[in-house]
């Protein structure tokens, strides 16, 4: 019987290369992220290859969607197997000048929908005596990062809780693991890109959205905790946490000036 898993965020990016690598490995998907047509798109690709796709259209930054993502998945009768909590948004700027509709949206998105998709989901993994969560976390959650401020904040969220959740799950065959990818080739970094302001990022330090993707499927079959991918990002976080903070955070203040133009 194949598996199922549930990928957030798959209408694009690493979410979207997520899908196709589960589908690869032999599980059925549930797709969910608001750009329906993206999502459709990606179903049809999967299952002319004999995949079978659920597509769910939802807003995850509201309150109340996780819940409300974990009925529609009882009411399809799918035991997922696996859940991928990708989808998220970064923002770059001063923190106090970020659209107040913004900061709510990022926390509730990129923190409060992801642990409330955790806390429903393991909850059947846990009765089967197995399961896996993977959690898309980032470099930035190592350090502070002036210019992403809450972006980074909300990734060092997402790292602890899943360490914390994986030791917690010891014994259940419930495994939780967090990835940690630095830039990678997608429209967030695209985004980044597109402000007069900033540098050119040099091609090396970005990271192909494939080879982030099946790291997290490696982690998670694995049952590893936390993988960063790339020596050059493994060798900047070992860095990072072998310095005092207040260097750290202050040469990222610096580093940061150029996001906060
Ligand atoms: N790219 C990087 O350099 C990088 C590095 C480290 C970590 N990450 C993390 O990787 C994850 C995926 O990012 P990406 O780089 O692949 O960016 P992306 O291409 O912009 O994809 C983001 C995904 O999240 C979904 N999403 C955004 N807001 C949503 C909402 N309100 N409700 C439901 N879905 C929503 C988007 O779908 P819709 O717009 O269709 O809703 C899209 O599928 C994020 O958690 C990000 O923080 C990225």
């Amino acid at each position: 019987m194949r598996k199922w898993a549930l990928v957030t965020g798959a209408s694009s990016g690493i979410g979207e290369e997520l899908a196709r690598v589960y589908a690869q490995h032999d599980h059925n998907l549930i797709v969910v992220a608001r750009r329906e047509d993206r999502l459709e798109s990606l179903a049809r690709e999967l299952r002319a290859k004999g995949t079978e796709v659920r597509v769910v259209a939802e807003d995850l930054a509201q309150p109340g969607a996780a819940n409300e993502l974990f009925l529609t998945v009882q009411r399809l009768g799918i035991h997922v197997d696996v859940l991928v909590n990708n989808a998220g948004f970064t923002y770059h700027g001063k923190f106090t000048a970020m659209d107040a509709g913004k900061v709510t949206d990022m926390v509730q998105l990129n923190v409060s929908t992801l642990a409330a998709l955790s806390h429903r989901f393991a909850a059947p993994m846990i009765a089967a005596g197995d399961g896996r969560i993977l959690n898309i976390s980032s470099v930035t959650a190592f350090q502070p990062v002036p210019g992403f401020a809450l972006y980074a904040a909300g990734k060092a969220f997402v790292l602890s809780f899943t360490e914390a959740l994986a030791e917690e799950l010891k014994g259940t065959g419930v495994s939780a693991t967090a990835l940690c990818p630095g830039l990678t080739d997608t429209a967030m970094v695209d985004g980044v890109s597109d402000d007069g302001g900033l540098p050119a990022i040099p091609t090396f330090m970005i990271s192909d959205v494939r080879a982030v993707a099946n790291e997290g499927f490696e982690a998670a079959e694995r049952r590893e905790v936390v993988r960063v991918p790339g020596i050059a990002n493994q060798m900047t976080t070992l860095w990072v946490q072998s310095q005092p903070r207040w260097l750290v955070r202050t040469l990222g203040g610096i580093f940061g000036r150029q996001f906060m133009k």
